[in-house]
């Protein structure tokens, strides 16, 4: 990487202010529900406390839109992180008001402040210049560790860098090494399986994944925009009307790169859109009408994991059906087994619900990377260029 990490700069008695993405799932009692985030941002926290730093954190969490809203802050955070850390972390009741000012005026090294949630104040997201100021007056040096939040360039993740010298933390590092290398440099062969709702969604995906793997296998809902493209029926599936010419030309891609582009043969519908509707397995092109497709089918499930266990390099961005339900979870819980099995093979989920599935499914620890980030891995494996490391001073 080209860009400043925490290893090329000198902390030691610096105040850091450390934007860390600590978006986490909270339940109704607002306790966190899935600590993978916080967790993941504590070798750089550990890294600057041991070089004596003053730690200034700061995170959104949610979307509150620009207000204070109590279910949004990051007293959660604040408690699971000090319980994590062993250590004090003190919470300012705002994002650069009085309570930050005060609390960051007089710290020692090794003190550690976590700012309110930075979409409390509505100048955040609109990446307002006055505010990436008052967020710099706060600090010496400035800590982009939010892979996350990578693909937002607002005042804490990007603004802010005009104003402080910068720098990459070690997550960050990790995700586009692991995520890089699989892209420029995969051992083949390379498979990608993609799943989720929309193919509007991942266009860009696959088209410059066209352009990297060998093998592309299709699931979830946008495989009926594929079907419906080729003239099958789909029933009540989600299909994007709209969108088939360009399930064709994906597809016409594939055939012109020599990729094996793969989508599923079978299918398991339901009547209607809940856990214990009836259901059954049905050809893809044989999808009765009022049937809605939910999972990928048995024959499906066969086929693709007979392409993973040829593999070398496997991504994997998208459930390949609605695993929220139990009965439709299967295929995706399957593809998560083969993957966990894979020998010599770098598997990576890139963040967002298959991370949750694999996490679901008890196998999380089996997965070479499991990406801390939703879109911000989306807009990477597109070829997008992330504001949030963008920012960030060259070497
Ligand atoms: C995420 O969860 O993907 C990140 O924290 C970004 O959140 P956002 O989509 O609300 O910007």
């Amino acid at each position: 990487m080209n860009k400043v990490t925490i290893r090329d700069i000198d902390v030691s008695g610096k105040k850091v202010l450390l934007r860390c993405d600590f978006n986490v799932p909270l339940d109704e009692n607002l306790n966190i529900t899935d600590k993978t985030r916080i967790v993941a941002a504590l070798p750089t926290i550990n890294y600057l406390l041991e070089h004596n730093a003053k730690l200034i954190i700061c995170s959104h969490l949610g979307r509150p839109k620009g207000e204070v809203k109590k279910e949004f802050s990051l007293k959660p955070v604040a408690l699971e992180l000090s319980k994590e850390l062993g250590k004090e972390v003190k919470l300012a009741d705002d994002v650069t008001g009085p309570s930050a000012k005060e609390l960051t005026s007089n710290m020692k090294e090794g003190d550690i402040v976590l700012l309110e949630n930075v979409r409390f104040d509505p100048r955040e997201e609109k990446n307002d210049d006055s505010l990436s100021k008052e967020f710099a007056s706060l600090a010496d040096i400035y800590v982009n560790d939010a892979f996350g939040t990578c693909h937002r360039a607002h005042s804490s993740t990007a603004g802010v860098a005009k104003f402080l010298p910068s720098a990459c933390g070690f997550l960050i590092e990790k995700e586009l090494k692991v995520i890089g290398d699989a892209l420029n440099n995969p051992k083949r062969p390379f498979v990608a399986i993609l799943g989720g709702k929309k193919v509007s969604d991942k266009i860009g995906v696959i088209d410059n994944l066209l352009e990297k793997v060998d093998t592309l296998l299709i699931g979830g809902g946008m495989a009926y925009t594929f079907f419906k493209a080729q003239g099958y029926g789909v029933g009540n599936s989600v299909c994007e009307l709209d969108k088939l010419d360009l399930a064709l030309s994906l597809l016409k891609k594939a055939k012109d790169k020599g990729v094996k582009m793969l989508l599923p043969v079978d299918n398991k519908v339901g009547k209607e859109f809940k856990e214990d509707t009836e259901s059954k397995i049905v050809k893809s092109t044989e999808i009765p009408d009022e049937w809605e497709g939910f999972d990928i089918g048995p024959e499906t499930i066969k086929i693709y994991k007979e392409e993973l266990e040829k593999a070398k390099t496997v991504l994997w961005n998208g459930p390949v059906g609605l695993f929220e339900f139990d009965q439709f979870a299967v295929g995706t819980n399957e593809i998560a087994k083969c993957l966990a099995n894979l020998k010599d093979c770098t598997t990576i989920i890139g963040g967002g619900d298959s991370a949750a599935a694999v996490t679901k499914a008890g196998l999380a620890d089996k997965m070479t990377h499991i990406s801390t980030g939703g879109g911000a891995s989306l807009e990477f494996i597109e070829g997008k260029a992330l504001p949030g490391i963008e920012c960030i001073q060259d070497k």
